[in-house]
């Protein structure tokens, strides 16, 4: 791979691809008329095009009268008074469906063992886990902590909490202690479902043990069992009266259990993001808006079809993994591959040969991963894309980051043999699934864009006031109107909720993305540039810059003062970087080293791994103005490896620049 600066050479990107009669013939939105007849219709009749699309993709167990309720706006309702099951709009809908007896799950294992699961046994399977929660006492509106691997009983354990009407909240099995002790609190957890190890890169890792710690951290009151799938034969430490197996509370259970109805805004699930401060926000989904967007971008945005094989190699962890992994296959009726390991072992072709021992046809994963997979195979030739048989691919996803065009091209050539549209799909976990996305049968594809809004999601790009501004210049990504899908509320936290995302100065209505974007001169195409607050991307991962400070100066023994700023990574996307003012004097050689390592493994027992700054940086001070605000932007050119060009004339120590850029 080439530096940042070339990637950023490259960024503007006039070649176009538009699709071919492979991609368009039999397409649910075959052509730009057909995408455009749809966008009319949703802005000549909003409401009524909402309805018709809930109606058909949804199956309501009572219908619903009203579309949209805007009368205590940003709370947007959709479809409030209908009533529905989601699992029963992923499962119980195929029975006595030529789907019933298809492969739901192929499930590959780490070491490679595959396993797979029909509708009808994925059915049984929910149904019996959920008649075992009840059993536990878990009932309607409780909420539930999900803290597994990529498993079939992942998906299971989500499922069975949808079909009982309990909350779900999933926890990525790579969070710390800490980072799930906050949010058992938060959510209220009355049940935490885990496993006792998870098995990545051929490595055993402890889940139970972590969860242990996390109650052990205190606070956790709400919380009266803890339920363990064993993984592996490994043994591992049992609380009795709280602790029970999955073998143990699924025992003589029924295999049938009727979905409880809930109404359409009954909460679904809560996922907690990061934003701005230190807190994590645990955005809330509604269920029959975003039950509805599951299922219809699936139709839209993969144009799925029964012969597809769909896999999506996102953790159940984060939202691409709720939508694309635990609801939208499975109420497409799709078969679908569900991934535990990681795409460098045994080795780094491990994704080339997956898509072609499954036959996989649709597959979706993360720029991130592809950058680090053209890396691999630049240096071994025996990973490389080209020895595995690729020829059941149709088309090709990307989430979670921009995509830049270089690696667009690698995974257009090597990996879509030039036939697969690959749709550069843009999201949020507050978006509950795609917003911005080319369609495979319609949309020309230009590398590096996420083209054009679904039809329906009326974005924009304005200034801080909410004036639209003209195409070819960069602005705040906003969505003016609400969609059925869209984040609900933050749990617990209505009022910031509010702040974050419906600026006053906009008028309070209008969802601000937290992206800066431009639409193109020509097309008006959107092409995302990154976050506009103090969010970092890192590998597809969001993360709070406060969330990390607040980390590094917990550790009080140690450090003063710390800011965290991201930094342009060829791999990673950006990286995080972090400068740090000691409570004792600026270390430096091996000394500085070994503090960098301490503050790094104390970022990972406070939040996670994929947290640990990169670069630490200490100095003796940070820069300020004299007003004592960090100036973060001269941070971010000073991590980027800049010249200073900004002006410093506001700064109260600019002495501290030198120093800052040299302690590396
Ligand atoms: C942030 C949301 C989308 C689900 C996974 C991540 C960035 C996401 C794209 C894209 C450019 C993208 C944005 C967004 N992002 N997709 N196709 N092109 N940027 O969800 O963790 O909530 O992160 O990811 O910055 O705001 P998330």
């Amino acid at each position: 791979m080439s530096s940042s600066s070339t990637i950023e050479s490259v960024l503007v990107e006039n070649r176009v691809f538009p699709p071919d009669a492979r991609a368009t013939e039999g397409a649910r939105i075959a052509g730009m008329a057909a995408y455009e007849a749809l966008c009319q219709r949703a802005a000549s009749d909003f409401e009524g095009f909402w309805a018709d699309q809930a109606r058909a993709n949804v199956v309501w167990s009572k219908p619903f009268t009203r579309t949209l309720d805007e009368s205590r706006a940003p709370f947007y309702k959709w479809f409030d008074d209908g009533e529905l099951n989601a699992s029963a709009n992923c499962l119980d809908k195929h029975i006595g469906t030529p789907v019933e007896n298809k492969t739901a799950i192929v499930f590959e294992a780490d070491d490679g063992t595959v396993t797979s699961v029909t509708y009808k046994e994925l059915l049984a399977r929910v149904s019996q886990f959920a008649n075992a929660l009840k059993t536990q006492g878990i009932a309607k509106g409780d909420r539930v902590i999900i803290y597994m691997p990529m498993t079939i009983e992942g998906v299971v354990a989500m499922q069975a909490c949808a079909r009982i009407g309990a909350t779900h909240s999933v926890v990525f099995g790579g969070f710390s202690a800490k980072a799930l002790q906050e949010r058992i609190i938060d959510a209220g957890a009355k049940a935490v479902v885990t496993a006792n190890f998870q098995m990545r890169g051929g490595k055993e890792l402890p889940l139970k043990a972590i969860v242990d710690d996390a109650i052990a951290l205190g606070g956790c009151d709400t919380l009266q069992t803890v339920l363990v799938y064993e993984r592996t034969a490994s043994a591992w430490n049992r609380v009795e009266g709280r602790d029970k197996t999955f073998t143990e509370v699924l025992q003589g259970q029924s295999s049938e259990c009727a979905p409880q109805p809930v109404g359409a805004e009954h909460p679904l699930f809560i996922l907690y993001t990061s934003g701005s401060t230190g807190k994590p926000k645990g955005v809330q989904h509604a269920t029959g808006g975003y039950l509805l967007w599951a299922k219809l971008t699936m139709d839209w945005t993969f144009d799925i079809r029964p012969e597809d094989v769909f896999w999506c190699t996102a953790d159940i962890g984060w939202i691409t993994g709720h939508t694309y992994v635990a609801y939208g296959p499975l109420a497409a009726g799709a078969t679908q591959v569900v991934f535990e390991g990681i795409p460098t072992f045994p080795h780094a072709g491990r994704f080339w040969q997956m898509i072609e021992k499954h036959k996989v046809s649709i597959f979706y994963t993360a720029p991130t991963a592809i950058r680090s997979l053209i890396k691999a195979a630049d240096s071994d030739e025996k990973v490389h894309p080209k020895n595995w048989d690729l020829g059941s691919l149709r088309i090709l996803g990307s989430v979670g980051e921009p995509i830049n065009p270089e690696a667009w091209m690698w995974y257009h050539v090597n990996v879509g043999r030039e036939k697969c549209p690959i749709v550069d799909t843009f999201w949020q976990t507050e978006t509950g699934g795609h917003v911005i996305t080319p369609l495979p049968g319609a949309t020309p594809l230009v590398p590096g864009s996420c083209t054009l809004p679904l039809p329906g999601i009326m974005a924009a790009i304005v200034d801080e006031t909410g004036k639209d501004i003209p195409n070819g210049s960069g602005g705040m990504l906003v969505i003016k109107r609400p969609w059925p899908s869209m984040i609900r509320t933050i749990w617990n936290d209505p009022e910031r909720f509010k702040k974050s995302y419906f600026p006053e100065e906009m008028g309070g209505t209008i969802y601000l993305a937290g992206d800066g974007a431009v639409r193109s001169a020509d097309r008006g195409y959107f092409r995302i540039t990154g976050r506009i607050d103090d969010v970092l991307n890192v590998s597809g991962h969001r993360l709070g810059t406060m969330e990390i400070e607040s980390a590094l100066v917990a550790k009080t023994d140690l450090v003063a003062e710390a800011a965290v700023v991201g930094r342009p990574d060829d791999v990673t996307g950006e990286a995080v970087c972090a400068f740090v003012v000691l409570k004792r004097s600026r270390p430096t050689g091996e000394e500085a080293k070994a503090i960098a390592a301490e503050l790094r493994n104390w970022v990972a027992k406070e939040i996670g791994p994929i947290a640990k700054p990169k670069d630490i940086r200490f100095g003796d001070n940070l820069p300020k103005t004299r007003s004592g605000k960090i100036m973060r932007r001269l941070l971010r050119s000073i991590a980027k490896g800049e010249a200073i060009t900004q002006d410093t004339s506001t700064l109260e120590n600019p002495a501290i620049l030198e120093q800052l850029a040299q302690s590396n």
